[in-house]
C-alpha cells in the first residue's frame, strides 16, 4: 500500500542551539534564504506526499501556523498536532494516530535536510509493510543512530549515539512505518534520558525481521542543523548551490508548481501576495519561463 501522507517533526527544545533557541523555534531559523521547516516540507512535497501533519510545541504550534497556514498555497493540507513535552521522536506517533487513520506513512525530522535524487517517491510508492529507512556514510557516526549491515543488505545491529560505532553507516531523520507504529511506540519505555527513542521503535521493527535499510548513494547529500556548526554548514551548503545553479532549494511555491499541486493562476496570486523580494524575483522568472 503506497504512502501518501507525512508527519513533520518541530517540536523538540532545541538545547544544542541555546540561546538561538531560547525564544525561536529551532526549525524556525533560517537556513541561508529560508526557515528550516521550508526543507524537510520540500522532501515530503517533491515525493508526491500532499498531506501533512507538522508536530510541534504548545508555545510553537502557532507560530508555525502562522507560517505555514493550511498549507493550501502550496497545493497541500496541513495539518497540526501538539506534543505536551519534549519525550521523544517516537512520542509524536501516538498524537498522529488519527491523522495517519490506520494507513502507513512518511516521517520526516524538521532539522533534516536532503538534496539530491533520494527517490524517496519511490519508496513511498512501493511501501508494503514493516519500517523503512536510510542510511548514509558520515565521519562522526557516534552522533547518530548506526546501522551495521550483513553483505546481503540486511540490517545486523542498530544502535543510537554509540560510543564504539559498528559502522559508519548513520540513520537520517526520514522513516517510512506501517500503522503499527502506532502501538509499537505506545509500548516503548522511556530512555535514561527521558525520551521515547525512535532507535528503541526501529529495533522492534528489526526483532520482527520488519526493519528494511536503504544505503543512499554518494549523489545525495544529507545534512543535519541540530549544532550551531552544523546550521552554518547547511546554510553554506544552499547558499553555494543555489548561487551557482541559479536554482533555489525548498522553494516551496515552486515545488508546489512544478508537481502539479497548483495551476499557473494559483502561482500568479501567491507571487503577488509577497513582498519585493530576491525571493518573489525568482518566482517571477519562473513563472515567465526564465527558468529551466
Ligand atoms: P533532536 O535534535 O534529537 O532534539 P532537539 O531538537 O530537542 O535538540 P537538542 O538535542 O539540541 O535539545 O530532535 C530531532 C528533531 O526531532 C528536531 O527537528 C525536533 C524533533 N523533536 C520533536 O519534535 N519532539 C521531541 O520530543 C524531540 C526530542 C525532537
Amino acid at each position: 500500500m503506497s504512502i501518501t501522507r507525512g508527519i513533520v517533526l518541530a517540536g523538540g527544545s532545541g538545547s544544542r542551539l541555546y540561546p538561538l533557541t531560547q525564544v525561536a523555534s529551532k526549525q524556525l531559523l533560517p537556513v541561508h534564504d529560508k526557515p528550516m521547516i521550508y526543507y524537510p516540507l520540500a522532501t515530503l512535497m517533491v515525493a508526491g506526499v500532499r498531506e501533512v501533519l507538522l508536530v510541534s510545541t504548545p508555545e510553537d504550534t502557532p507560530r508555525y501556523q502562522a507560517l505555514l497556514g493550511d498549507g493550501s498555497r502550496w497545493g497541500i493540507s496541513l495539518e497540526y498536532a501538539i506534543q505536551e513535552q519534549p519525550n521523544g521522536i517516537a512520542a509524536a506517533l501516538p498524537l498522529a494516530e488519527s491523522f495517519i487513520a490506520g494507513d502507513p506513512v512518511c516521517m520526516i525530522l524538521g532539522d533534516n535536510i536532503f538534496y539530491g535524487k533520494l527517490g524517496l517517491d519511490r519508496a513511498l510508492a512501493s511501501f508494503e509493510a514493516g519500517a523503512r529507512a536510510f542510511a548514509f556514510p558520515v565521519t562522526d557516526p557516534e552522533r547518530y543512530a548506526v546501522v551495521e549491515f550483513a553483505d546481503d543488505g540486511t540490517v545486523v545491529s542498530l544502535e543510537e549515539k554509540p560510543i564504539a560505532p559498528r559502522s559508519h553507516d548513520a540513520v537520517p531523520g526520514l522513516y517510512l512505518y506501517d500503522a503499527t507504529a502506532v502501538e509499537r511506540a505506545r509500548t516503548l519505555s522511556p530512555s535514561p534520558r527521558g525520551e521515547l527513542e525512535i532507535t528503541d521503535l526501529h529495533r522492534s521493527y528489526l526483532a520482527d525481521g520488519a526493519l528494511v535499510i536503504e544505503r543512499v548513494g554518494r549523489g545525495v547529500t544529507w545534512l543535519d542543523t541540530g549544532t550551531p556548526d552544523s546550521l552554518l554548514e547547511a546554510s553554506q551548503f544552499i547558499a553555494s548551490v543555489e548561487r551557482r545553479q541559479g536554482l533555489r532549494i525548498a522553494c516551496l511555491e515552486e515545488v508546489a508548481w512544478r508537481n502539479g499541486f497548483i495551476d499557473r493562476a494559483h502561482l500568479a496570486q501567491e507571487i503577488a501576495a509577497m513582498p519585493p523580494s530576491p525571493y518573489r524575483t525568482y518566482l517571477e522568472d519562473l513563472e515567465a519561463g526564465k527558468l529551466e
